[in-house]
């Protein structure tokens, strides 16, 4: 059993679609989320810068006394998990896109898959599709443009609405029955997608998995906190607090912090 918190990090707001996952599976979990929003979006930058921004927000977390990490951001994972398990002893759990169920499950053997260009362009995305979906036609877009918007507040306009028409059409032109999506800000996309694709596709993001790893990995180690009282969830940002505040449906109180 330990209370101590949670800490989950991301390049910007899109990783708390994964905190709602976690706190909706453990909610009596003490966390801490930190947005890395003044140096969002990670997906355009070299995987030398990603990996230091990590280890800033990870070092962060650990000096706030979380017993455990959850790197709730695709292009964080697929870069620079491999060195924060290295460089750290405390469980640190990653986000990979939703590959496998997509491939696994597909009937017109076409999938299409949204990410950023640092998570399609990793080797960790490659291995994993080449394991995965070796017989699956795959259609995969960058995302770009998309992450900005969302950390500036525009989420269902109809910039964003552009945007996800040019980076859908071919994917329904390949008959895809699958998208997965391979960024934690993109869950938030969940109406346009919806209303944009045909009916007969599927959308998939990697949020329940995520916290299901979670509690396994707490459980592994006696980590859970087994207290019968919600948590004490804390949200700080060092962009704009309106913006995190919003996705959360401004039900908590979010900090600016210059971490
Ligand atoms: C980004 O910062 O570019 C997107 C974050 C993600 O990959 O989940």
């Amino acid at each position: 059993m330990s209370k101590q918190p949670i800490g989950i990090f991301d390049s910007g707001v899109g990783g708390t679609s994964i905190w709602k996952e976690i706190n909706l599976l453990l909610p009596n979990e003490n966390t801490i989320y930190l947005a890395d929003s003044a140096n969002a979006p990670y997906g355009l930058k070299t995987k030398e810068t990603i990996i230091n921004l990590s280890i800033k927000n990870v070092e962060h977390l650990i000096n706030q006394g979380c017993k455990i990490i959850v790197v709730a951001c695709n292009t964080a994972t697929t870069n620079a998990i491999h060195v924060l398990r290295e460089s750290y002893n405390i469980p640190i759990i990653g986000i990979e896109p939703a590959i496998k169920p997509a491939a696994l499950n597909t009937q017109t053997k076409a999938i299409g898959i949204l990410a950023t260009k640092g998570t399609l362009s990793s080797e960790l995305f490659h291995k994993t599709t080449n394991l995965f979906a070796n017989n699956t036609n795959i259609i995969e877009r960058i995302g770009e443009g998309i992450v900005e918007l969302i950390e500036s507040g525009q989420l269902h306009t109809e910039a964003m609405k552009d945007l996800l028409k040019i980076y859908l059409q071919p994917m329904i032109d390949a008959n895809i029955d699958y998208l997965v999506l391979g960024c934690t800000h993109y869950p938030y996309l969940m109406p346009l997608l919806v209303e944009l694709l045909p009916n007969n596709v599927k959308i998939i993001d990697s949020g329940e998995a995520v916290a299901r790893q979670t509690k396994v990995i707490l459980e592994k180690h006696h980590l859970l906190n087994t207290q019968i009282a919600k948590g004490n969830y804390q949200f700080f940002t060092n962009g704009k607090t309106e913006v995190l505040a919003s996705l959360l449906d401004n039900k908590f109180e979010v900090e600016y912090l210059n971490f």
